[in-house]
């Protein structure tokens, strides 16, 4: 989709202008110099070719631009995509699915399940939720080196209940990159480097707008100076520490795991009647 699809060319026009005079004034309000001005673009340019330019800008300006989306939603609130997303992740086979991960994958086991209904109720079948987390080290597989390809990453879809339940392992806080452009940048401002523990889930049906957001756990660090700004109300879930081997059995765990429950909230389409 073009700049253009996205935003209609009366609204570049309006909104590229009023940047324009947004950041004329502040050149002229700072003092801003050529070497300034000069450094400023060198350092666009340096995120690019380091494959940094989505995390440079998500981390200072996506989680606003979310929340835009968020005001008068009636759904469960969106968060941040970040930058670590990949399309296509293996499609899971439930009832009971299990991300892909590595025969000795470290972490706590993690249950994950929950209903995904319309904003009236109703359960909805058949939603694809799309979830991608990092490993116990931070680390998020097709990104960093050395993790099996599609690790922590997969789809599947809720039940004839419009329930949904996977297993995976309990992601860890982790820094984001800092040895690169935007790292300089946060280094300069005196600011750390990590983001709370979260799971990244896009979920997606026909006939409903898809949302994506993040899910994050009551008690984590990080969750008051997340480094991207990005926790919000109700996004904050309890995890619940199963220490039953016969619950751990049931659930096909060899060990104690953490139980996380979220019940999403669709919205349709604006131009989807609620019967189809
Ligand atoms: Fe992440």
């Amino acid at each position: 989709m073009t700049h253009i699809e996205v935003a209609g060319a009366d609204r570049i026009r309006t909104v590229v202008e009023d940047l324009e005079r947004v950041l004329l004034d502040f050149v002229r309000t700072r003092g801003i110099t050529h070497a300034q001005y000069r450094a400023a673009t060198d350092l666009i340019i340096e995120s690019v070719k380091a494959g940094e330019e989505s995390l440079l800008f998500d981390v200072f300006f996506e989680a606003e631009a979310t929340d835009v989306g968020n005001a008068g939603r009636e759904g469960s609130p969106e968060a941040i995509e970040g930058p670590f997303y990949l399309e296509n992740a293996p499609q899971l086979q439930g009832p009971v699915n299990v991300m892909p991960q590595r025969p000795d994958e470290r972490g706590v086991p993690l249950l994950f399940r929950g209903t995904v209904t319309d904003v009236d109720g109703r359960p909805l079948p058949g939603i694809e939720l799309d979830l991608w987390h990092a490993d116990a080290d931070g680390l998020y597989s097709n990104i960093h080196p050395g993790i099996p390809d599609w690790n922590l990453r997969g789809r599947f879809t809720t039940d004839g209940d419009g329930a949904f339940q996977v297993r995976t392992i309990l992601p860890p806080p982790y820094e984001i990159p800092k040895d690169g452009p935007t790292g300089r940048v946060l280094r300069a401002l005196g600011r750390h480097f990590f983001r709370p523990a979260h799971l990244h889930v896009k979920l997606r049906g026909a006939g409903f707008e898809e949302m994506t957001s993040q899910l994050y756990f009551e008690g984590g660090d990080y969750l008051e100076d997340d480094v991207a700004g990005a926790v919000r109300d109700g996004l904050v879930i309890p995890l619940v520490t199963v220490d039953d081997p016969a619950r751990s059995t049931e659930h096909g765990f060899d060990r104690p795991f953490v139980d996380a429950r979220y019940d999403f909230v669709l919205e349709r389409r604006a131009n989807t009647s609620a019967s189809a």
